[in-house]
């Protein structure tokens, strides 16, 4: 494993659908107990990548390693116990109610003989309350607005109770005070011991809570680390193709990016 301290990591990753590659001899690592945030343009790989750390995406090279052994290997409902995936779109079957799904979540923790409980009815009511959706508990999902349905999914992941949970723009959709909520929701996970791992398109939102930030370009990691040294105008450039400026947040003091103004075109004269 290219990093000893990294929970999940991959490498030698080959992604591809079908015929089609989208990432090639890539190795990437989730450092233990970080809020790891990818970001990167539209198609760069980033749901890709997630759907491969999560055993969703068979790697067609390389492995993926989950506490020291290929997740190939996990079996599972010990998979699910252990790492939560929110996928980008996801939907949820007809005509199920808020709690049916969010319920859901509690699947992997139950077996044959340890059926419904009253600790799986404290946990979804919890994971409810945390994501904002009690009062909506007996409503149907389909007739819910967009924010609404991903707080939904994002309680039902939380319901997993994984120590690993890796969520795929857990922010579209969302107002920006309900986007910070999910983002302080997340951190607070965090500080609590969860190794969380999010894809963002906010740059701002990513530099303010990551712990630890990739950036990635045409299925490659053009940087890691610190959000300092990755949000810099450079970089910025150079995976966005956006001319900008990075300023000290006055709020956090995290890096804030401030895109060039576009020049006006000249009135005639
Ligand atoms: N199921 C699929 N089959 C074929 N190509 C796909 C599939 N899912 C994604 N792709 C392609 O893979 C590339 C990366 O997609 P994705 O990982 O979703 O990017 P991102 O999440 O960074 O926007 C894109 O070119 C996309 O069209
Ligand atoms: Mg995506």
């Amino acid at each position: 494993m290219k990093d000893a301290t990294a929970r999940l990591a991959g490498a030698g990753l080959t992604l591809a659908y079908d015929k089609r590659t989208i990432a090639e001899d890539l190795d990437v690592a989730v450092p233990e107990g970080s809020f790891t945030v990818i970001v990167g343009p539209n198609a760069c790989g980033k749901s890709t990548l997630l759907r491969a750390l999560a055993r969703i995406l068979k790697p067609a090279a390389g492995t993926v390693v989950l506490d020291g052994r290929p997740i190939a290997d996990w079996p599972a409902k010990k998979l699910a116990r252990t790492l939560g995936l929110l996928p980008q779109s996801s939907i949820a079957p007809e005509g199920i109610m808020v709690a049916d799904l969010v319920s859901r979540g509690r699947y992997p923790h139950q077996s044959l003989l340890r059926q419904w409980s009253r600790e799986d009815e404290r946990v979804v009511a919890e994971s409810m309350a945390a994501t904002g959706v009690g009062d909506l508990a007996d409503r149907h999902v389909d007739e819910l607005s967009g924010g609404q349905r991903q707080r939904v999914w994002i309680a039902m992941v939380l319901a997993q109770q994984t120590p690993l949970l890796l969520l795929d723009e857990p922010t579209t959709y969302l107002d920006i005070a309900h986007q910070i909520e999910v983002l302080d929701l997340c951190a607070r996970l965090h500080e609590e011991g969860r190794t969380v791992v999010a894809v963002l398109h906010d740059l701002n939102h990513a530099a303010r809570y990551a712990t630890h930030m990739i950036a990635m370009r045409d299925g490659r990691i053009a940087a890691e680390g610190d959000p300092s040294s990755v949000v810099t105008a450079e970089l910025v450039e150079q995976v966005f193709r956006l001319p900008c400026r990075v300023i000290d947040c006055p709020e956090t003091g995290t890096p804030l990016v401030v895109p060039a103004a576009r020049t006006r075109v000249a009135a005639p004269n």
